[in-house]
């Protein structure tokens, strides 16, 4: 198997009743785990992600920062953090949004990002994508445009792309 051939999917596990009964918890450990799928996992979106033209990149609390700090480094880019509130220093700006039951906050430094700049944001995984489309709309209000979202694995069948109003990309889609 070389890097170009390697499905992801066999580095990827299903686990059953994660966090919760009937819940299947897609795993990325396995792939973190692998050296040569986890960089060819990361060359992927790389690629992906590089025709927007970043000038900086987003990773969101917590799994997105594994994915955004080594894309940073492969692309040349900084990259900032958006995280779970009153986790960062300073003036912040925060957005809450809805989940299936309550509700949840994500901060961003208010200086991080300057007007117009172009702000790939990225994730592990897209669910329901109320976690992205909050990242996206908080990045935009601190002056960001977003050109791109992406994320490694996408819940096909929560449709979250549709919550999505930016070009997205992932690397590995389940249905069920
Ligand atoms: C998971 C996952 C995404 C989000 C996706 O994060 O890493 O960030 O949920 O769900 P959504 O598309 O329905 O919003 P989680 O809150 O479990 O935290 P973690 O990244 O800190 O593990
Ligand atoms: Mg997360």
């Amino acid at each position: 198997v070389t890097s170009e051939t390697l499905d992801l999917k066999n580095h990827i596990r299903g686990i059953p009743d994660f966090p919760k009964p009937g819940i299947l918890f897609y795993d990325i450990s396995t792939l973190l785990r692998h050296g040569p799928a986890w960089k060819a996992a990361m060359s992927r979106l790389a690629a992906l992600i590089a025709p927007h033209k970043p000038d900086l990149l987003a990773g969101i609390e917590s799994r997105g920062f594994l994915v955004a700090a080594p894309l940073a480094l492969e692309l040349g880019l900084g990259f900032i953090m958006l995280r779970k509130p009153r986790k960062l220093p300073g003036l912040t700006i925060g957005l809450n949004y809805a989940l299936e039951y309550g509700t949840d906050r994500i901060e961003m430094q208010a200086d991080a990002v300057q007007k117009g700049q172009r702000v790939v944001i990225l994730d592990d995984l897209l669910a329901t994508g109320g976690t992205m489309a909050a990242g996206i709309s908080l990045l935009r209000q601190a002056g960001a445009e977003v050109p791109c979202a992406a994320a490694l694995i996408e819940l096909s069948f929560l449709n979250g792309r549709s919550r999505i109003d930016t070009h997205f990309e992932s690397l590995a889609a389940y249905d069920e």
